[in-house]
């Protein structure tokens, strides 16, 4: 690991518009920076920096954070490799904790695999350049294909000449160890290269690093595989890779789209055509983690298939995992006997761009269309048919989106809407409570999570689950997000601030002993961690502060801190509607903190003590009057202290607040 020293210098040194401005054109508006968002596409800026806090915020997509948050998103990188870029880029010598001596081992061994790996490309793209033979066959088959040098260049293409082991003498003798050759698959048990004359195609994890390779033949011999490919390695996890993400990811998070092609070619031509959001899958259907790879981009998929018979079934299959992380799928059949490399060289660019727009399907009515043209009037079909579609409806975590594509399947299908809704409402309600099992031990909040899923499926007379939800949603919901929001702002806004003009107490005092009573019974779990968090550091005599939650090491509460921060004060109106208070004025909290702190304070405690009577009430209407007598008479009690105590407050607010 590396040390919380260096941790904290770099944070301490890294200047929030010095790196955005490596990627960004900033220009100055008041105490801030703006710019383009670098995360989504945007005509007007809304990307604002804070060099006084050292902070971005997009008010267009909501990214935020310091700087190394930045250049984690960006350059999609860990914790560790961001602040390893920032080190670099401000001369700071890192310092690496003792128990991470096996982790340094580990890193140079991946280290050298990607040396080797990046040798084997210089070596392969040299033949192909620089060699009689190299250019003769490989360099103007490419060409042939249509692809121009800088394409070349740019995606590592080479050649593996025919010589038994041209390569591995070659790197043997520049010093690169043999073990390590074979374990890259580069070389064989017998020493002799393993590509050996094939035009070879490299492929980049995201990051841009070289880890593995496909060599194509030129040969037309059938019993020659057509591509073979580097093996698995430390390197090398094939489920997580997609070829030409690195070259892709950018494009991918502008255009909000990720298009998958099948092959090598077709990302290469469309990258050439100026599409460059585009990965392919090499081949096989998608795994989970590619499509994890994906979303951290975009939650938006475009699929383009041969249009062949086989293409449209290849469109059906593996497709539900796509649905399942919530991603939405939309399908391209291209003009039959086309690959996209193929129809791309043939109609070019812009014809091109405008097909894979106007034919895109989304993926569920694609799949209704296609399967009821296979069915027609074989009603035994049709309800296997509507068995596979509701399948695939039920995957999608969305309970909104389920909804629209039942009534659009309704509607295809010319059946009844509830009859869908049941069947989904079912396997949906199977899932959820598998998962439940799985989940409740662990941890505690996933019940209620899975819980309001189960609410949130849609309501059909007939269903066991549509009945819960119904009545449910009478039911008013007890959140107190605004006002457990407006603590935790202030503790994280102004906790080191001085509360009293006599400076004796701090906020986070006044506000942590306040609510200590209260402080297990956020409805919001984060931000009651931030209350306690606090606390600990208010007993350690720790700051509290901005500061310290804008960096914090949780990026979960980095980015909440960021968004608290960077609002706009905002509890008013909410405040305006829920309790007909109207706020005379609209108070900046730094202007008063003593003021900003105790109204806070009083709506909080409010709301909690509400919430408290509520459920002491439910309590007395469950107990038996003539049984429990003892009991009952407590519950009062309580019922009475507890309507005292919101009176109290509900005077104090209105005098505090309206004054
Ligand atoms: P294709 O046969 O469509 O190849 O296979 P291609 O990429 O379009 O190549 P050209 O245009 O014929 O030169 C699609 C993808 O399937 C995987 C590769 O990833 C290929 O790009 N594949 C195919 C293999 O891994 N091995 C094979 O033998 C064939
Ligand atoms: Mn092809």
């Amino acid at each position: 690991m590396i040390s919380q020293k260096s941790v904290q210098e770099i944070i301490e040194v890294a200047k929030v518009e010095d790196v955005i401005q490596d990627y960004v054109t900033l220009k100055r508006r008041g105490v801030n920076m703006l710019g383009l968002c670098p995360f989504h596409n945007e005509k007007t800026p809304s990307f604002t920096v804070s060099p006084g806090k050292n902070i971005y915020k997009c008010f267009g997509c909501g990214k935020g954070g310091n700087p190394v948050q930045f250049i984690m998103e960006l350059e999609n990188f860990t914790f560790p490799e961001a602040l390893r870029h920032l080190a670099k880029r401000y001369g700071i010598e890192l310092e690496e904790t003792q128990s991470s001596i096996e982790n340094i081992e580990e890193r140079k061994h991946l280290d050298s695999l990607t040396i080797i790996t990046d040798y084997a490309k210089e070596f392969y793209a040299d033949n192909l350049f620089n060699t009689g033979i190299g250019k003769s066959v490989g360099l103007s088959y490419y060409k042939e294909r249509g692809f121009r040098e800088e394409t070349i260049k740019k995606f590592g293409l080479g050649f593996a000449p025919a010589k038994k082991d041209a390569f591995t003498v070659k790197a043997v003798h520049d010093g690169y160890s043999i073990e390590l050759l074979r374990k890259l698959g580069l070389t064989t048990k017998y020493s002799s290269d393993f590509f050996r004359d094939r035009v070879m195609f490299t492929i980049h994890n995201i990051t841009g690093k070289v880890i593995a390779f496909a060599g194509r033949t030129l040969s037309k011999e059938k019993k020659i595989p057509k591509y073979i490919n580097s093996p698995e390695t430390e390197i090398y996890v094939k489920n997580k890779v997609l070829y030409g993400a690195y070259f892709a990811k950018n494009g991918i998070r502008k255009e909000d789209e990720c298009i998958i092609v099948e092959g090598y070619t077709d990302v290469i031509s469309l990258h050439q055509g100026g599409i460059e959001n585009v990965v392919a899958s090499s081949g096989t259907s998608l795994t989970t983690g590619q499509i994890r790879l994906i979303k951290r981009y975009t939650p938006n998929i475009k699929i383009l298939y041969d249009g062949d018979a086989a293409g449209k079934k290849a469109a059906l299959r593996g497709l539900d995992l796509v649905l399942e992380q919530d991603m939405n799928v939309k399908v391209v059949l291209l003009p039959e006997g086309e690959d996209p490399d193929s129809y791309l060289q043939n109609v070019g660019a812009a014809a091109f761009k405008e097909f894979i727009t106007e034919k895109a399907q989304d993926f569920i009515l694609f799949k209704t269309d296609l399967l009821l043209e296979e069915t027609k009037n074989d009603p035994v079909k049709k309800t296997g048919l509507i068995k596979d579609i509701v399948a695939s409806i039920a995957k999608i975590p969305d309970p909104l989106k389920r909804s629209v594509y039942t009534k659009e399947c309704s509607r295809k299908f010319e059946m009844d809407e509830t009859i869908l809704v049941n069947e989904i409402n079912k396997l949906v309600g199977i899932d959820i409570k598998k998962k439940r099992q799985k989940e409740q031990v662990n941890s505690p909040g996933t019940h209620q999570r899975l819980t309001e899923e189960l609410m949130s499926l849609e309501p059909s007379p007939e269903s066991g689950i549509g009945q819960i939800s119904q009545k449910q949603q009478k039911k008013p919901s007890a959140g107190n997000e605004y006002q457990e929001k407006d603590i935790i702002r202030i503790l994280i806004s102004g906790g080191d601030k001085y509360f009293d003009t006599e400076e004796t107490t701090t906020v986070a005092a006044y506000i942590l002993k306040n609510i200590e009573d209260v402080i297990d019974d956020f409805d919001n779990k984060e931000y009651e961690a931030i209350a306690k968090e606090c606390r600990e550091r208010l007993v350690d005599k720790k700051p509290i502060g901005e500061k310290y939650f804008l960096n914090h090491i949780d990026p979960k509460i980095q980015t909440l801190a960021v968004d608290l921060v960077h609002s706009p004060f905002e509890f008013s109106e909410n405040w305006k509607a829920k309790w007909e208070i109207i706020l005379t004025t609209q108070p900046d909290p730094d202007d008063n903190y003593m003021k900003d702190s105790i109204n806070a304070l009083y709506r909080f405690k409010f709301k909690k003590i509400i919430k408290m009577c509520e459920k002491n009430q439910q309590r007395l209407k469950e107990i038996d009057s003539n049984t429990d007598t003892g009991k009952m008479m407590k519950l009062l009690k309580v019922q009475q202290k507890l309507i005292g105590m919101r009176d109290d407050l509900a005077k104090k607010l209105k005098t505090v607040v309206l004054k």
